[in-house]
């Protein structure tokens, strides 16, 4: 499949969806799901960087899958703490920046240590910047964003009538990522499940039937080239 490399969206979020399901259409636990999506993760990653795409943001862990079982939650932030350790070289080969974002304040202790690690020791990296959301949700932000604002006005670091769109973005977890282009969610649900509300409001929606272990190049390929083709008016006109 062939990409035009002219209409390439700078940020694509991916809502990673459908890892119970697709272990249960096989017989397999819902662990076997979460390790064979975060296998298409660094698959996607990859062909994100080759592509040269420059900003790719992805939804882990919601504010609200902490309502899950313990044994799961578990599962999910080894998981993580595994990812990034055992992906650190490689990483740093594809020149590729870390980012986390969420209320990273939940996460175990160890976990965020090592997300500490791997956002200090990439910062510098001018490549593909992979902003992973963990414990991350979009009412959450808005909320301690609001919260910092308000401080600062108190503290008179700022003044309300300085407050705008720009300035509000500055405070947000995403602040130094432009707009989302293009989101995509697998798994056939088409909802946004509290991700990145503010920063989609101009983003090109892409949702496919396909579960999240099972997404190719092929199906990244066919997301992107759905972006390629859409006019994008931004209120205005043609
Ligand atoms: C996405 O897969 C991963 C997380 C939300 C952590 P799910 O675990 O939501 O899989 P389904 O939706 O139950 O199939
Ligand atoms: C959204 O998926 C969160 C992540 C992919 C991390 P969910 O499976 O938690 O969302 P709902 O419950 O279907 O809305
Ligand atoms: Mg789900």
């Amino acid at each position: 499949m062939n990409i035009d490399k002219n209409k390439l969206p700078t940020h694509i979020a991916i809502i990673m969806d459908g890892n119970g399901r697709w272990a249960k259409s096989k017989g397999l636990t819902r662990q076997a799901g979460h390790k064979k999506g975060s296998e298409t993760l660094i698959n996607v990653v990859q062909q994100a960087n080759e592509l040269g795409i420059k900003y790719l943001t992805v939804f882990a862990f919601s504010t609200e899958n902490w309502r899950r079982p313990k044994k799961e939650i578990d599962y999910l932030m080894n998981l993580a703490s595994n990812m990034f350790n055992s992906h650190r070289n490689q990483f740093k080969k594809m020149n590729i920046k870390t980012n986390v974002i969420g209320d990273l304040t939940r996460l175990p202790y160890k976990l965020q240590e090592i997300v500490k690690d791997v956002m200090f020791r990439s910062k510098d990296r001018d490549g593909l910047v992979f902003t992973v959301a963990l414990s991350y949700g979009s009412r959450e932000e808005i909320v301690s964003t609001t919260k910092k604002i308000a401080m600062d006005i108190v503290n008179k670091e700022i003044d309300i009538n300085e407050l705008n769109e720009e300035l509000f973005n500055s405070y947000l977890y995403t602040n130094s990522l432009p707009d989302v282009d293009l989101l995509i969610r697998t798994s056939g649900e088409k909802r946004i499940s509290n991700f990145l509300l503010w920063q989609v409001s101009y983003s090109e929606l892409y949702f496919t039937d396909v579960c999240w272990p099972d997404f190719s190049r092929e199906e990244f390929y066919k997301a992107i080239n759905f972006f390629a083709k859409n006019e994008r008016r931004f209120g205005g006109l043609k």
